[in-house]
């Protein structure tokens, strides 16, 4: 099926050139999609910026009812959208229909909110002055989404945006323009008005570099790797754009002694194998206290043997394939690294490279260090490296010594101890006994080279709009 581009409320493209979407699990053809270029990236900025002002001056309450249409029509197509998922990005079906549903309740969650941006009157200290403080939305919006959550990448971006009276273009990924394409088709059957939602495939240079270039486009949003975001933030500099980067991660996990070890090994699992390790705040690292180290590295083992790799359409299948070759290199040079360095695999360890797919084992490996490539890089595979650590402080000690600071996980029962824990940690988002903290009503988003901003929560609403304040004499 070849799909195309979405400018002014039109499928458009047919004569430009396209680009196949492969399936990382067999290398069979899922689709093509059209290329947009230069040309293409300024009709769509023009039809964002037309639709602009009528998409503003709708009541909340307007906005919201397109939003609530959108969101029943991913629910009710929700295995359509999964399947195309896994066919695209190769999650597992399973976690596929998890993210759709995940992806939808940015729709529902920020219809809501949008009716509740409130601007404040302050008290003046002049008896004939009146000031107040009003939001409006920040314009034209972009958004460059990744390939790990092809759908709710874009709705956490899009449910805030449209709710706020943003009209969104959105840039997808190469590996998966098949999902986005399809969640804008439901946007088209809500029947948002034309210019509101635009879509352009294809090459991410051109098109970001036109995006990043247009003075119409006020705000940049982007998920994806540290490096393009920093390039991003200074090409924003020339027209001063507001900008939300959610960038990369190295997430530590630090076990201390007094923890549950079943509802830590699980969480632990949760959170490292979700979609194979290829998550910006899946587990990277486990800092474990020395008096329960083989007892949990022990059960740790047990219970990630029981994992299943394969394609993601597969009945029972828990991790799915890598999304690419490079991706796989960089796992297996990580595990070689740290083996080479004295760690010891306990579990798994290998992968399988031969013909169009790469998948790689669940793999376990105690006494790592910081020496190792895998303590210090974001892996973004199914590996768990172990460190053994003596003290809360040493644990918070190894867990800041990166200049990432995503998201972290703590695993204590022990309030006060779990506090210290969180106080001390440089990390956006914290996990205490919880390998999955995301949710829609919740702030998601970095420190230090982990990005600016926050998406979801009142956060992820108020990074969509400009405040403005009023002095009036009377
Ligand atoms: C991400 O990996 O960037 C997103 C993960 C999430 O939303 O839970």
């Amino acid at each position: 099926m070849d799909k195309l581009l979405y400018i002014n409320g039109e499928w458009t493209g047919n004569n430009l050139e396209k680009i196949k979407v492969l399936n990382p699990a067999d290398g069979d053809l899922v689709g093509t999609v059209a290329s947009a270029g230069k040309e293409e990236t300024r009709a769509a900025i023009e039809s964002a910026h037309e639709a602009f002002g009528p998409w503003a001056k709708l009541t909340a309450y307007d906005r919201a009812a397109y939003l609530d249409k959108l969101y029943d029509l991913m629910i009710e197509q929700k295995e359509e959208i999964a399947e195309l998922m896994t066919r695209e990005m190769g999650k597992p079906m399973k976690e596929s229909l998890g993210e759709v549903q995940y992806a939808a309740s940015f729709i529902k969650w920020f219809a809501e909110e949008g009716k509740r941006v409130y601007g404040r009157t302050i008290p003046a200290s002049a008896e004939n002055k009146r000031m107040q403080v009003l939001k409006q939305p920040v314009g034209v919006v972009a958004a460059i989404t990744p390939w790990n959550f092809p759908a709710a990448m874009i709705t956490r971006k899009l449910g805030p945006a449209l709710a706020a009276g943003c009209p969104i273009i959105i840039k997808p990924p190469k590996e998966t323009p098949l999902t986005a394409i399809k969640l804008v088709e439901l946007c088209e059957e809500a029947g948002f008005p034309k210019g509101v939602v635009s879509l352009l495939t294809g090459s991410s240079s051109l098109i970001a570099g036109e995006l990043m270039e247009s003075d119409i486009v006020k705000k940049i949003t982007f998920t994806g790797s540290t490096e393009v975001g920093k390039m991003l933030i200074e090409q924003s500099a020339k027209t001063v754009k507001n900008v939300s980067m959610e960038l990369g991660g190295h997430a530590p996990s630090i076990v201390l002694e007094d923890a549950d070890l079943e509802k830590t090994v699980k969480g632990i699992i949760a959170s490292k194998f979700r979609n194979a390790g290829q998550t910006c705040i899946c587990i990277n690292r486990v800092y474990v206290h020395e008096k329960i180290y083989d007892e949990f590295t022990k059960k740790l083992v047990e219970e990630t043997s029981r994992l299943k790799v394969g394609n993601g359409l597969e009945e029972g299948t828990d991790i799915g394939p890598i999304i690419n070759r490079d991706g796989y290199e960089k796992i297996k040079k990580h595990v070689d690294n740290a083996v080479e360095k004295g760690a010891e695999c306990l579990l798994g360890g290998k992968g399988q490279d031969e013909g169009n797919a790469c998948f790689f084992e669940p793999t376990v490996l105690k006494d790592v260090n910081h020496d190792m490539l895998i303590m210090n890089e974001e892996t973004f595979g199914p590996v768990i490296p172990v460190q053994k650590i003596t003290s809360d402080e040493e644990g918070i000690k190894l867990a800041n010594s990166s200049p990432f600071g995503l998201a972290a996980y703590i695993y204590t029962e022990s309030m006060s101890r779990g506090t210290h824990l969180v106080e001390g940690l440089n990390y956006g988002v914290i996990g205490w006994n919880d390998g999955v903290p995301s949710a829609a009503q919740a702030p998601f988003g970095g420190l230090k080279e982990s990005g600016i901003g926050r998406e979801g929560g009142t956060e992820g609403m108020e990074a969509y709009l400009e405040t403005k304040y009023v002095s009036i004499v009377i």
